[in-house]
């Protein structure tokens, strides 16, 4: 086992690591806003965190406003708020994000996807300090510190003309780039050693170390869904090891090492020399993982978040009701293909697909997409189950 390095929850002792904590130190304690950008899973949310944290605001709110889940058509209301009357819907009058975050810190996750019209007003605030809220003419003051980040690449979207320009040069003064898990191999195992002992340590469970041949394995894959993966698939290595280290095989197992880099999938499983059963079961158990992580993401935004609507609290109930059934398959340790284990993984099978299907109102397209499945594997399982 080594130290972990690691600052404000940032793990890793690489340059650019180092360069970022650096960065992050210096930004923290003025209110300048801050743009990071990076691939999908590389810490974008980590570094804006630590931002606030790092900050003289650190006492007050900080708010996370994922502008890819909120509709476009409310996107205005949610951030500036509005006023009783000023569209149908609006039966009170209403905070917005920037009101409830007011003295502490708004991050704009997924800012590319904030429409061009709401760009407007945002750069407003940027450059007076306030807001103006839906159906109201005259501006108040905000005292909010304005992070944002985007996987996207903004210039791109400037030249698509989905992305304002003026706003575009006033966000990127100061901005973070957090490069992907690849450009800094040196920090994969501090990074799969810290994610299983907080693995273990979570479900009171015997640490199990990579052992240097699996770890030099996990450092030669290009990791193309980056630190997210990584922990997701430490989780999995965890769960699917029966020695009390983890094994290169183990690890050669469940890494889609042999998948050409631009057809890369995680969904396809690519053992052959399994039955298609287990391989059908193994990628359900794949996407479970994949489910439990984004459902602790979405949790975790949700609880930095006072102001939910009622849109996404039933978006998450869908989610956890579906999380429910399979939470405890996923937590055990050993999947022995006796007799008695196939039968629970296929009743975990059946009624993740039953609840799958329930939360989509029993669209299959949806259901598939959602589990990551093709639609005739769906329809087979369906008859198979003999699902209504
Ligand atoms: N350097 C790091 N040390 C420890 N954990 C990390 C590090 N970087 C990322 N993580 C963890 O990896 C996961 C993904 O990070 P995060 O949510 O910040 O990614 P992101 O860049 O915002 O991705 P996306 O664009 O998909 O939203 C989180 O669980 C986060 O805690
Ligand atoms: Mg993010």
């Amino acid at each position: 086992m080594q130290d972990i390095i690691q600052k404000y929850g940032i793990i890793g002792k690489s340059e650019v690591i180092q360069n970022i904590i650096k960065s992050i130190d210096q930004v923290a304690k003025t209110d300048i806003s801050v743009l990071i950008t990076g691939d999908s899973g590389t810490g974008k949310e980590l570094v804006a965190k630590a931002i606030h944290q790092q900050s003289l605001r650190k006492h007050s709110p900080y708010i996370t406003v994922n502008c890819g889940a909120i509709p476009s058509g409310t996107m205005e209301s949610e951030l500036f708020g509005h006023k009783k009357g000023s569209f149908t819907d609006a039966m009170e009058n209403r905070k917005g994000f920037f009101e409830t975050a007011d003295g502490g810190t708004i991050l704009l996750d997924e800012i590319a996807e904030m429409p061009l019209g709401v760009q407007v007003k945002l750069l407003r605030t940027l450059e007076q300090g306030e807001i103006t809220k839906v159906g109201e003419s005259i501006p108040r003051k905000v005292n909010v510190r304005i992070l944002a980040s985007t996987n996207k690449n903004l210039q791109e979207e400037v030249s698509k003309e989905n992305f304002r320009k003026d706003l575009y040069y006033r966000l990127k003064t100061i901005t973070i780039n957090v490069p992907t898990l690849s450009k800094r191999r040196e920090d994969i195992p501090l990074l799969a050693d810290a994610f299983m002992m907080e693995y273990a340590d979570k479900n009171n469970l015997a640490y199990k170390p990579f052992s240097p041949n699996s770890i030099k394995i996990l450092q030669e894959y290009y990791w193309p869904g980056n630190i997210r993966e990584l922990r997701n698939f430490v989780q999995l290595a965890f769960i699917f090891e029966k020695d009390t280290k983890i094994r290169p095989e183990t690890v050669n197992e469940h890494l889609n090492i042999e998948n050409d880099q631009t057809n890369y999938d995680t969904r396809f499983p690519v053992r052959v020399n399994k039955d298609s059963e287990t391989v059908e079961r193994e990628l359900i158990l794949r996407q479970l993982f994949v489910l439990r992580q984004e459902v602790e993401d979405i949790k975790k935004m949700l609880e930095s978040n006072i102001n939910v609507n009622n849109y996404r609290q039933n978006q998450l109930m869908d989610i956890s009701n579906v999380m429910k059934n399979i939470q405890n398959v996923t937590d055990e340790k050993d999947f022995e293909n006796d007799d008695q284990e196939t039968k629970t993984m296929q009743e975990m099978e059946k009624e993740l697909i039953q609840n799958t299907l329930k939360v989509f109102h029993g669209n299959k397209k949806k259901t598939a997409k959602a589990l990551k499945i093709g639609e005739r594997t769906l329809y087979r399982k369906i008859n198979q189950y003999d699902l209504k």
